[in-house]
């Protein structure tokens, strides 16, 4: 998704702040980037279609592009291809007024055709660009430019992060509405970006802004206002991790590197939360809930640590399911009592957001499951439970998966109407050197060379392993680029097995010796009779080994620990088969770190 940076204060180093936030944003995914800043009142604009290194080439031949208050911007096209006069930042007619817009503008038809009537002209197929024509007809019929800038917002529907600059001022004007935007404040410069990453190399500090806010950065400090412009108390927090937790620390990708923070990001997860010894799970930031039922909400990854979350909480006793947001946001079933859990990493998933906002609007209780603290999400919902994983970059989520999993283990226990499972709580103490064993011991590396050549997999996996056959196949499909499919194992039967054949190798998790187990094994059978390459991800508990080509292990331990181990093993997979591939780990094609449209 579109990532937006603006500095003030930084002097002679304004540009090479934007670029470097530029950097730093990459990893949400996008298409072309681009600069304005103001210097000496003039104003000046820079931008180019594809990777940063274009914008970064076309900036070191322009020896004009110098200012002391900029704006920057990596564009995820939504309206029009990724091309140059796509790119953002957009002007108005008159070359004095430079916008960069993260969001979807749902009237831009309508404004673009009044503005057109007015005279204007437009040299892009973008939604963005009316906002610029909206500010430049303000000026000129006499409103400052904070006053033009509210004039112009006021007009707009939809989504929208915004930051602008006008000619001959001095500052940048920010507005936010559905999308995020953070400041970032420090003495003497203040920072604007859609994630902290962006300016955490300059500051610490940082001050969310809430939907409907506006913000004016300048030499003489920030302020926030409302619509009308009325000034607003705003605290100022400070982040907890540092530059460094968002770099690579020697990895080639910032995907192997998330993978091997896993014992870490799991023991932050859990510390000072389980009390082993009188058998007690605590969720401090959470009152204590009385889950009736639970509907949980999420997308992609997270929609899989939702599944697995509901299973975890009907086996409490918990009457729940899982939800996709987008299926929810506009058709949510009729269980009014149900408390309605927002799954996301990011916190910003607009698909998420939107049922989450649904269920308040519809009276709901309401709590996110988030790593990201000031989060959209989590400010909206009535209660949030923090996974702690650390800054997440690559954008193919790992350890924030392993993160949601531990953390609906820790609500499960907080909510259990039962006793705790203590067998549970000491799994939990083990995990993150159980999480360790797996990284030191796995031949994941070896399966991926050995299957690299196939055009399909297909992963299976029974109740707990169900979500964890669902996130191999995902892992797989967004990294390698290859044809991948996850089932429930007892599902393959009904219908894939046509396409099961010796040049499609099945990952099979297996966990434990009961019933699930015998049964999957039984699933194992079915493919090894067609030929196909067997890869068992087991505890060693049953005999799938006997119709295993390759076995990845993980240490025995309960089984809601053992599908967090299973599924390490097949992000390793995943790494391994799209490494040899040579792909574009951290930046796979056409994806977002965070998708904030719907
Ligand atoms: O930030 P969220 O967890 O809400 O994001 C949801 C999905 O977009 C995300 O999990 C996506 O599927 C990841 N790229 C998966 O690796």
């Amino acid at each position: 998704m579109c990532g937006i940076i603006g500095c003030v204060g930084r002097g002679e180093d304004t540009l090479s702040t934007l670029l470097h936030g530029l950097d730093q944003l990459e990893y949400r995914g996008y298409d072309s980037a681009g600069v304005a800043l103001v210097g000496d009142g003039d104003l000046r604009v820079a931008k180019r279609a594809g990777k940063l290194d274009a914008l970064k080439a076309v900036v070191g031949d322009r020896a004009d592009l110098a200012g002391t208050v900029g704006i920057g911007h990596t564009r995820w096209s939504t309206h029009g291809p990724p091309t140059d006069g796509n790119a953002h930042p957009h002007c108005a007619c008159a070359g004095r007024v430079a916008v960069v817009h993260n969001g979807i503008i749902e009237n831009y038809q309508a404004l673009r055709d009044e503005l057109a009537a007015d005279g204007h002209e437009f040299d892009s197929d973008t939604d963005t660009e009316v906002v610029p024509h909206l500010v430049e007809a303000s000026l000129e019929a006499g409103r400052d430019p904070e006053a033009a800038f509210r004039d112009a917002v006021a007009r707009l529907e939809g989504s929208f992060a915004l930051a602008c600059v006008v000619e001959g001022t001095e500052a940048v004007l920010v507005a936010r509405n559905d999308s995020p935007l953070v400041l970032g404040v420090d003495d003497g410069a203040t920072y604007l970006a859609s994630d902290v990453p962006a300016f955490r190399e300059f500051t610490a500090r940082v001050v969310y802004l809430e939907d409907g806010e506006f913000a004016r950065l300048s030499a003489d400090g920030w302020h926030v206002a409302d619509a009308e412009g009325t000034r607003l108390e705003k605290s100022v927090e400070t982040v907890e991790w540092d530059a460094e937790d968002t770099g690579k620390s020697g990895y080639d990708h910032f995907m192997l590197k998330e993978i091997h923070e896993q014992p870490r990001a799991l023991r932050q997860c859990l510390r000072g939360r389980v009390d082993e010894l009188g058998g007690s799970v605590t969720l401090e930031e959470l009152p204590e809930l009385d889950l009736d039922r639970a509907h949980l909400v999420a997308a992609g990854t997270s929609y899989h640590a939702a599944i697995y979350g509901a299973e975890l909480l009907c086996d409490v006793g918990v009457p729940a399911t899982a939800f996709l947001s987008h299926e929810y946001a506009t058709a949510p079933p009729p269980q009014e009592d149900a408390t309605v859990i927002g799954v996301s990493q990011s916190g910003e998933t607009a698909d998420t957001l939107a049922a989450t906002r649904e269920a308040r609007r519809r009276g709901a209780e309401t709590l996110a499951i988030t790593n990201t603290v000031g989060s959209t999400m989590a400010r909206e919902c009535d209660h949030v439970c923090y996974i702690r994983s650390g800054p997440e970059i690559g954008v193919a989520a790992t350890k924030t998966f392993a993160g949601q999993q531990t953390a609906l283990n820790l609500l499960c226990e907080y909510v259990s109407p039962g006793p705790i499972d203590r067998d549970l709580i000491a799994a939990l103490r083990d995990l993150p050197s159980d999480v360790q064993a797996v990284l030191d011991g796995s031949d994941a590396e070896a399966v991926g060379e050995a299957y690299i050549d196939s055009d399909a997999y297909f992963f299976i996996g029974r109740a707990l392993n169900y979500p964890v056959a669902l996130e191999g196949a995902l892992k797989m499909k967004e990294i390698s680029y290859k044809h991948a499919e996850g089932f429930a194992a007892g599902e393959l039967k009904h219908g894939t097995l046509a396409l099961v054949t010796p040049e499609t190798p099945v990952f099979a998790s297996v966990i434990g010796d009961g019933e699930l187990a015998r049964k999957t094994v039984g699933n194992v059978k079915e493919v090894e009779a067609r030929d196909a390459p067997v890869v068992a991800v087991t505890d060693g508990r049953s005999d799938v080994e006997r119709y295993a080509n390759h076995v990845l292990d993980i240490p025995e331990t309960h089984p809601r620990a053992a599908a967090i181990l299973a599924n390490i093993q097949l992000q390793l997979v995943a790494y391994h088969t799209a490494a040899k591939l040579g792909r574009s780990i951290d930046k796979p094609r056409n994806l977002a770190k965070s998708v904030t449209v719907q």
